[in-house]
């Protein structure tokens, strides 16, 4: 069982690994990690290329952490063993070997590794982060207040011991991942969605 652990986990992590912001900004000619934010993930792509290829690296990131879970899930892990497969996921989305071992900030692949684990922690989520971004045009203040919400949810709701370990490592590895953003949310200079520079 153990051997099909580590299997599932590091199978996971190659999943989150693949960097699609970089790799589709690549195709249109574009170094992610020069333009804008400089972060590989889809509100940087939105910036620098447009809605439609933001759209795509956005449900491609999603994916790769739900269908982490549901690998895990596939071959026949508990709900633990299947929620530390997209825990991985994430992990290599924010490091991966692809990009020397960087990668992005984890919003897109932590909500779909959320929202396979447990749905009605990752609605309230969901919906508390975009009101925020919605609110406020910062999608950074949005995620990090998904996250936390996320973390306060699988609490409030009494779940097991380990998915609030889940839920709340998953959103202090967030916010620890959008440090630059909270240093320019307090200074006052985080770009809002539609500003391009
Ligand atoms: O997708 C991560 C988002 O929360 C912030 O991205 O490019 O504004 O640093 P960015």
């Amino acid at each position: 069982m153990i051997f099909l652990v580590v299997l599932a986990v590091a199978a996971s992590y190659l999943i989150g690994s693949i960097p699609a912001a970089a790799w589709v900004a690549r195709t249109r000619g574009v170094d992610i990690r020069t333009v804008g934010s400089g972060n590989s993930g889809a509100t940087n792509v939105l910036r620098s290329l447009g809605k439609g290829p933001a759209l795509a690296v956005a449900v491609f990131d999603i994916l790769k952490g739900a269908l982490a879970v549901w690998l895990g899930r596939a071959l026949g892990l508990d709900p633990m063993g299947a929620a530390l497969c997209g825990v991985a996921a994430v992990i290599g989305h924010n490091f991966s070997p692809f990009l020397r071992f960087r990668g992005g900030k984890g919003v897109a692949t932590s909500f779909g590794t959320i929202a396979a684990i447990d749905p009605v922690v990752g609605a309230g989520a969901f919906v508390v982060g975009l009101g925020c971004m919605w609110l406020t045009r910062f999608v950074s203040a949005g995620s990090i207040l998904g996250a936390v919400t996320a973390g306060v949810l699988a609490i409030s709701l009494n779940r097991p011991l380990w998915l609030m370990a889940v839920m709340v490592g998953l959103a202090a590895l967030l916010i620890w991942q959008h440090r630059d953003n909270v240093g320019r949310l307090r200074a006052g200079t985080e770009r809002r969605l539609g500003e391009k520079t």
